[in-house]
């Protein structure tokens, strides 16, 4: 027999080739589009996020529009609130004419369900001190935290988003908000756990867009984040969000955690988003801004090697850029 018999490069000679043995690929249905949301007409870049900027209502609409042509399935919006409806209590967070709840109507009005609304439950862009919980004596309280998700869920399904996706890591909270959206009669909003979130320190320039890395100051939220030195733990978190009624899950960041991805993948089998957080596009927007690498590629690389640890579809900051190479003739 000629030596070797197995020539693993031979796959590897021609585009087409690599191509058609391709193990993964991407899609524009793949894609979550993050979008931050402002109360003003002017948009306003993310100066620690280049190519990302806060839109107005109507810069949201058109962003949802675009996502359809696209083929993006969805949106994740991040509302930027202003100082003074922040509060220690949150409670701007379940007004009905909060600024997220009128992003949505104006989205649904013109898009109908075209396009997927994700909206975030979580209460650090409503509070004064910028965690996710209530703060009672120097503590993150749980249970009472819990009771104000339940309400920002019910407010954001009434104004018509189509799944909430609790990011705050209270326990429990998965069980409690599906609880209180079927009294509510809101059966058929979904919800996208943020099950495995680590504390990470590749979300802080998601904190400078909304403007709560200012309210957070020196703390941190590690008592209710993940430690990124745990992966059975991650398992455990998903499981219990899983029993309590989470239609799909997330882990986050992904890069750091691909691992995690392909664990809960195959343990689960149900459907897994991972989100490419704001510090892994800003990693690759700031070395490809220096000409240190290719920005282009190193986007549409680590898009695709999430997809491979297991992920059915990605947040990423990169949507709309991707979606447009991705498709025919980009
Ligand atoms: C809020 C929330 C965060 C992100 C999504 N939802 C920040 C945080 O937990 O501090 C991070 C997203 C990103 O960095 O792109 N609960």
């Amino acid at each position: 027999m000629p030596y070797p018999a197995t020539r693993l490069r031979r796959n590897r000679q021609h585009d087409w080739l690599r191509r058609a043995v391709a193990e993964t690929t991407l899609s524009p249905a793949d894609l979550i589009w993050p979008v931050f949301v402002h109360d003003h007409e002017a948009s306003l870049p993310v100066a620690s996020m280049p190519g990302v900027e806060r839109l107005s209502i109507d810069g949201v609409v058109k962003a949802a529009d675009e996502a359809r042509q696209l083929g993006i399935p969805a949106l994740a919006l991040f509302p930027v609130v202003e100082p003074h409806h922040k509060s220690d209590d949150a409670r701007h967070a379940y007004d009905p004419a909060n600024l997220v709840c009128r992003t949505i109507r104006a989205v649904r009005d013109r898009l109908g369900d075209a396009v997927g609304l994700i909206c975030d439950v979580a209460l650090d862009p409503y509070t004064s001190h910028g965690h996710d919980g209530l703060l009672q004596d120097g503590r993150i309280v749980n249970d009472e935290t819990v009771a104000v998700l339940c309400r920002q869920a019910v407010t954001l399904a009434e104004a018509g988003c189509h799944v909430v996706a609790p990011s705050d890591m209270m326990d429990g909270r998965v069980g409690m908000i599906r609880g209180a959206l079927d009294a509510a009669g809101w059966q058929d909003v979904g919800i996208l756990s943020y099950a495995a979130k680590y504390a990470s320190a590749f979300y802080g320039p998601f904190r400078d867009a909304l403007g709560s890395a200012a309210s957070l100051g020196m703390a941190d939220k590690k008592t209710y984040q993940m430690d990124p030195a745990n992966a059975d733990e991650a398992i455990r978190e998903v499981a219990l969000d899983i029993a309590e009624g989470a239609d799909m899950v997330m882990v986050k960041p992904a890069m750091t955690s691909l691992d995690i991805i392909h664990r809960v993948r195959r343990e689960f089998g149900v459907p897994t988003f991972a989100y490419q957080v704001s510090g892994e596009y800003a990693m690759i927007q700031a070395a490809a801004a220096n000409g240190w690498i290719d920005g282009r590629k190193a986007a549409l690389e680590s898009l695709l090697v999430i997809k491979r640890a297991g992920a059915d579809a990605i947040l990423t900051y990169f949507a709309p850029e991707m979606a447009r190479r991705l498709a025919p003739g980009g």
